[in-house]
Parts: structure tokens; C-alpha cells; sequence
């Protein structure tokens, strides 16, 4: 079957409803498009996992809280439908606003998800979670699909989108896909292409730090002066760092000495570009 591109719910009901009507299973995956080789990890798992694949592409205002990053947000739509093709997707939904927000935003119910989007990129960007949140929501009411699909290095919005689902008994399963790196551990992001050069070779160091700290801590050294030691040295080879935490991976609290599933998650500018990256592990206590 070739890629269908709808920009309406109605049209996109249409086609789940037939999908449902013979049988077949849903997988749903939500992006806002600029689709890259990560994305389509997404959209192969999905294939495995489910008979019809349906991918959206929304560029969603209500998560920005920077306007100029809103308005810069790379926009390739041609570019993605192929990519769609190539992997088999078989429904593009790629509303507009005005067709995601018929009221407005302004006065658009908001779905709120407390404790884990409070911190880390919540903390650096009042609002976001909300608006991935509310968004999400909708998507998953628009589509009605079995299984949505999400990438695992947005660890803290997969955290709030299973927490969501958990807390509304939102009826759709969520399935976690491991980050796509590059050879040199560089995460794949739509970010990157905002990345000069220079700035690309330097960008590895960020993963290649999480995996230096993983170690430490796993050696026995101090959770507080490994972080602030590696945060200096980001911040010296010409990173910005906006927050480097070492996180109980089961609920994003500050890790204590007696978890054992930790993730240690980062965010850094480096020159105009936020990235962002995690890497849990885990710490195996040897009794003593
Ligand atoms: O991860 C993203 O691309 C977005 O936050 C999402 C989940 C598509 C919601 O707009």
C-alpha cells in the first residue's frame, strides 16, 4: 500500500474506522516531522508490532515556549512523505493548527501531568510538558490507535506519556524505542542540523561524557562531585549546559545511594542548538 497523506480527523477516522472494521491492528507514531533514521527506527517497530501504520506530523505550538524556535522548526514535508513511503507507512496525518486547535488555543483544555514534568527539561521550559501532554492526548483520541510508539531519548516526555496513560486509563499501549545514535554516539535529532562542522565533532563528547559517568559512579565514586566535575568540563569545551542529573529511572526523583536502575539525563546548548540525551544503567551493589 502506498503513503495516504490526510490533513483532516475526519479523513483519518475513515481509515482507522476500515482498519478496525477488518481486523487489523493500529500502530501510531507521533512526530513533528523533519523525519529522520530515528523516526524511522519508530516506524519499523511499529510495522512488527501492528498491520497499519499511522504517522502524524504536527508541529505543535502548544510545547513551544520559545517563539523563534517554533517559527525555525524545520518544516520538510516532502522529504518525510518519502521517507514514510520508503518504510512502508500507510497514513500521514498532517493537520493544521486550526485543525488540531478549532477553539484556539488560548482556551484549549489542557491535560496536566504532575510530578515527573516537573524538573529537567520542565524546569527549563515552563509549559512543554503540558503541551506535549495535551497534544498527545488528542492524537491518541484522533487515532484510536492499539500502540503508540516513542523514542527513548526523549526519556522524561516517554516518562509523562505513560504516566498519563496510566492516570486517564487512556486505552492504548506505549512502547519505549531505543535511541539512534551515529557511529561517534551523537543521538539523532532534529536539532543537529542546526549543528556547524565544528560543533558536530564536538557534539559526541555529550554521549561520550554519560557513558564517563555511568562508569565512575558504577566504580564507587561520589554522585555529586562526578556530575559537577563532568558539568565543568562540558561547560569548557564549549557546551552550555542547562542540566546534568543522575535520576532514579523508575520515577526521574534525584537517585539515592540505595537505587539500583539509574539514568543520568543531559541538556546542553551548543551553539544554538538544545540536545538532550540520557543513558540509564544499572548499579549493582556488592555486599560488603
Ligand atoms: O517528540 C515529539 O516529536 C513531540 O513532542 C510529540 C510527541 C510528537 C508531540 O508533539
Amino acid at each position: 500500500m502506498s503513503l495516504l497523506t490526510v490533513s483532516t480527523v475526519a479523513e483519518l477516522r475513515e481509515f482507522v474506522h476500515h482498519a478496525k472494521f477488518k481486523g487489523l491492528s493500529v500502530g501510531f507514531v507521533p512526530t513533528m516531522g523533519n523525519l529522520h533514521s530515528g523516526h524511522m527506527s519508530l516506524i519499523k517497530k511499529a510495522k512488527k508490532h501492528c498491520d497499519v501504520v499511522i504517522a502524524s506530523i504536527f508541529v505543535n505550538p502548544l510545547q513551544f515556549n520559545d517563539k523563534s524556535d517554533l517559527t525555525n522548526y524545520p518544516r520538510t514535508l516532502e522529504q518525510d512523505q518519502e521517507l514514510l513511503t520508503e518504510n512502508g507507512c500507510e497514513l500521514l496525518f498532517a493537520p493544521t493548527v486550526d485543525e488540531m486547535y478549532p477553539n484556539g488555543q488560548e482556551i484549549q483544555s489542557i491535560v496536566s501531568v504532575p510530578d515527573v514534568s516537573m524538573g529537567l527539561c520542565g524546569g527549563s521550559r515552563p509549559g512543554h510538558f503540558d503541551g506535549v501532554a495535551t497534544v498527545v492526548t488528542k492524537l491518541f483520541n484522533m487515532v484510536q490507535a492499539d500502540k503508540a510508539f516513542f523514542g527513548e531519548k526523549d526519556f522524561q516526555q516517554l516518562a509523562v506519556i505513560r504516566k498519563m496513560v496510566a492516570d486517564l486509563c487512556i486505552p492504548i499501549e506505549i512502547i519505549g524505542v531505543a535511541t539512534e545514535r551515529n557511529r561517534d554516539g551523537l543521538a539523532l535529532s532534529s536539532r543537529n542540523g542546526y549543528l556547524s562542522a565544528e560543533e558536530l565533532d564536538l557534539a559526541p563528547m555529550l554521549f561520550k561524557s554519560l557513558q564517563d559517568i555511568a562508569e565512575a559512579i558504577q566504580q564507587g565514586n561520589d554522585f555529586v562531585s562526578t556530575l559537577e566535575q563532568t558539568q565543568q568540563r562540558l561547560n569548557k569545551q564549549g557546551f552550555k549546559v542547562d542540566y546534568l542529573a543522575l535520576c532514579r529511572e523508575s520515577d526521574l526523583k534525584p537517585a539515592t545511594p540505595d537505587d539500583t536502575k539509574l539514568v543520568i539525563l543531559v541538556a546542553a546548548f551548543l551553539g544554538s542548538a538544545r540536545l538532550i540525551d540520557n543513558l540509564p544503567f544499572p548499579l549493582n551493589r556488592t555486599s560488603d
